[in-house]
């Protein structure tokens, strides 16, 4: 297995096979060797830098109806809100002013948010706060919405592909959606010049090594900037509900596969990772990952963006607790940054 490891590191590739026997190594030497090598990749490229996104939900509306999500359509449970342009540039306010200079506006597939109200918004933050970058995670759209949206000022775009697994894909997402838009969006984003971010759930249901190996192969072929991995965590309202939550030790192994597979990539220590374990965000870093994104969303309406069960919006995970979190980090080893953190290219 050290050879794949080493090959990983010389080609930054593997084939599927390699990828499929790699991923269920049950031998944690190999794991501890391989997760030693992806801190020494990311500390050459980013130092122990670790960027911070303030995280902005502004819509739970989605005309989705993704089997897994707490803001999937049919979810009745759900509550429902939108923030409007001034709430959203507020947020964004309070955020610059605690020190963020990144921020990432995501929602449901919200067709009241159209390009005539979108462009705007943006528009409104890159005149407000002309330093700071803006990461936009609002699903699917047409390469003209992409296109207005990115001359708005949007640098970058979160859009993880799920699985890149077709049979795995129809497990998970219900008709109209699939696989192909998904991954045709993405070649939209980067073609347009976004930094783009593609990314999967671990231990989804359906999800195997061979799904895993399949999702290795898309990222080291797209080469998005940015790779959002977390764990599958059931939500009561859906129908996976009685399914199992992804493993952590799985997720933290992506994490540091990933990270080889590109020494440069922006990865998130993710608020599922947050949620699933006390500890993950520290044990995110420490085994690659060097973005964290705590949530800017106002707090009236943060608890209502349920997309699974128990989600962490409070401690490390929230804004306001940003002197907590630097210190945090500090105590590990690592700096929080007040930077745009942008994808540090070859
Ligand atoms: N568990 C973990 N992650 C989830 N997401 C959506 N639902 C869940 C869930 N139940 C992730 C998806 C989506 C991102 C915003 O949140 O990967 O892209």
């Amino acid at each position: 297995m050290i050879d794949l490891l080493d090959r990983l590191s010389a080609h930054r590739s593997l084939s599927q096979d390699e990828w499929e026997a790699l991923i269920p190594c049950a031998d944690p030497l190999f794991w501890e060797e391989a997760r030693c090598r992806a801190l020494s990749v990311r500390d050459e490229v980013y130092g122990r830098n670790v960027f911070l996104r303030g995280l902005i939900e502004f819509t739970s509306f989605c005309r989705n109806d993704c089997y897994y999500c707490g803001l999937r359509r049919s979810s009745r449970s759900a509550e429902r809100y939108r923030l409007g342009l001034g709430e959203i540039v507020d947020a964004c306010r309070s955020g610059y002013e605690a020190g963020f200079r990144s921020f990432v506006l995501q929602g449901g597939e919200d067709p009241f948010f159209t390009d005539e109200r979108m462009v705007p918004i943006v528009a409104a933050i890159r005149k407000a706060f002309p330093d700071a970058a803006i990461t936009l995670s609002i699903g699917e759209r047409s390469r003209e919405s992409y296109k207005a949206l990115r001359e708005a000022g949007a640098d970058r775009y979160l859009l993880r592909h799920e699985t890149a697994d077709e049979a795995h894909y129809r497990i998970l997402h219900p008709q109209p959606m699939s696989l192909s838009e998904r991954i045709g969006c993405l070649r939209t984003l980067k073609d347009l010049g976004y930094q783009t971010g593609a990314g999967m759930m671990i231990g989804s249901p359906g999800s195997s090594a061979h799904t895993l190996a399949e999702d290795m192969l898309l990222i080291a072929e797209l080469q998005p900037e940015m790779v959002g991995i977390g764990p599958f965590i059931p939500h009561h309202d859906t129908p996976f509900s009685a399914e199992r939550q992804g493993s952590v030790e799985l997720t933290l192994r992506m994490l540091s596969l990933v990270r080889l597979l590109d020494p440069h990539v922006l990865l998130p220590a993710t608020t599922a990772l947050g949620t699933a374990d006390a500890d993950g965000l520290i044990k995110g870093l420490d085994a690659g990952a060097n973005v964290i994104m705590p949530n800017l969303t106002p707090s009236p309406v943060r608890s209502k963006y349920l997309i699974y069960d128990g989600k962490k919006i409070s401690g490390d995970e929230a804004a306001e607790n940003l002197a907590m979190i630097s210190a945090k980090l500090a105590a590990h080893g690592y700096r929080a940054s007040t930077t745009r953190g942008d994808y540090i290219a070859y």
